[in-house]
């Protein structure tokens, strides 16, 4: 398979695309698939910082390390690098295809989670308020994308 590239952009980079891109390399290393995985927010709010630490923490409780992780904001030119670009909530979808992008997907139109945003961590007031359901959403619909993208229907 030629070598897929795929961005996943929320606000600030910082809580929900960051799991999304460690948990892709994760299960891209465990299945011997040489996808090249980015994130990247359609704010510039934290360029630069490390993911928030309720993501570290229960990425790092589920053997996933984030904490190398580095904000950005979405580029123009990330439109002509990423074959698949997979928003966490329809806000930053339409924010994407606002700035051009094409070929966006909502994480939530994959497994059976009928195109549901990913909530947003950033907002809870406890780490028990649903990040390990925030996790489950997001690595249940990166295997059913991933697989997608592996039997070449995506
Ligand atoms: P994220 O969460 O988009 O999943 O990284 C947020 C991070 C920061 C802010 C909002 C959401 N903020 O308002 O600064």
């Amino acid at each position: 398979m030629s070598q897929i590239k795929i961005l996943f952009v929320c606000l600030g980079n910082i809580c929900r695309s960051p799991l999304a891109e460690g948990i892709a390399k994760e299960i891209s290393k465990t299945k011997n698939l040489k996808f090249e995985i980015d994130s990247a927010g359609t704010s510039s709010w934290h360029e630069g910082e490390v993911p928030c630490a309720d993501s570290i923490k229960i990425a790092h409780m589920h053997h996933v390390d984030i904490s190398k992780l580095r904000a950005r904001q979405v580029k123009r030119t990330d439109k002509n690098i990423f074959d698949l670009v997979v928003a966490m909530d329809a806000d930053n979808k339409k924010k994407l295809e606002t700035l051009g992008f094409r070929n966006v997907y909502l994480l939530g139109e994959f497994a059976d989670y009928l195109g549901a945003d990913v909530p947003d961590p950033y907002f809870f007031d406890t780490f028990d308020e649903g990040i390990e359901n925030v996790y489950t959403m997001i690595e249940r619909c990166l295997t059913d994308l991933i697989e997608k993208v592996e039997n070449g229907t995506l």
